[in-house]
């Protein structure tokens, strides 16, 4: 007998609004990964928020604060998203894992770990019952651990980023998606390039802007 594959599946409600799912993900134990971080971090934003900005997992502070984007990565995306002339207030915010994996180096301080393909597709069904509720016009995939859970496992951000592509079919129909890089990236370039790889993260948000724009008009 094979093991059951991981998944969250048995844990998504009927009622599919937005506050049922949250409060449903809150006990979700689809993967391991709820053993040791502290909480579940869902999505943030309105229902109906006509962009959906979909990250990794929640890092550290995200996992103290129950709050995606809240660290450092997340404050970077905030001026980003301000120079690319995009509301925050007009963005849905969420990841495609919605717990906080690390593994402990010395004594306390909690290092990111990266999450497998076999968590990605285990907390895919929040990642879906998401875009179902939100019905965003544009969704942009920060990071290839994003990009993969929706477009593929072979899908890669380099060749692909800041292209308006769809959505296999499977998933939803609907909405335009825009990979970029994951703003962690461009904090941690240290090189001198780091000036262009913040602008090429800029322009990647305003192609996803002005595909929003188009659908909304
Ligand atoms: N990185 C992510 O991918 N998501 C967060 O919420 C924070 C950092
Ligand atoms: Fe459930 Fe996702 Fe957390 Fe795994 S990472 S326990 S699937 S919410």
């Amino acid at each position: 007998m094979t093991a059951a594959k991981p998944t969250a599946e048995p844990f998504l409600p009927t009622k599919r609004s937005l506050r049922a799912l949250q409060t449903a993900a809150e006990k979700c134990e689809g993967c391991s990964l709820f053993e040791n971080a502290t909480q579940t971090v869902f999505g943030h934003g309105k229902a109906k928020s006509p962009i959906m900005l979909i990250g990794e997992q929640p890092g550290d502070q995200e996992d103290r604060a129950g709050l995606p984007f809240v660290g450092p990565a997340g404050r970077l995306l905030a001026r980003a998203l301000n120079d690319a002339d995009i509301d925050p207030g007009i963005t849905y915010q969420t990841n495609a894992v919605k717990h906080f994996k690390f593994t402990r180096k010395g004594g306390k301080r909690r290092i990111h770990q990266k999450p497998n393909r076999t968590e990605v597709v285990a907390c895919r069904p929040w990642l879906l019952a998401e875009i179902e509720v939100i019905h965003p016009q544009v969704i942009v995939c920060l990071g290839a651990t994003a990009a993969q859970s929706l477009l593929g496992a072979t899908f890669r951000v380099s060749t692909h980023r800041g292209e308006v592509l769809t959505l296999p079919a499977a998933i939803a129909a609907g909405p335009a998606v825009v990979a970029t890089v994951h703003p962690s990236a461009v904090l941690r370039d240290r090189s001198d390039r780091r000036d262009e790889a913040y602008q090429a993260f800029v322009d990647d948000l305003r192609s996803a802007r002005s595909v929003q724009l188009r659908s909304a008009s």
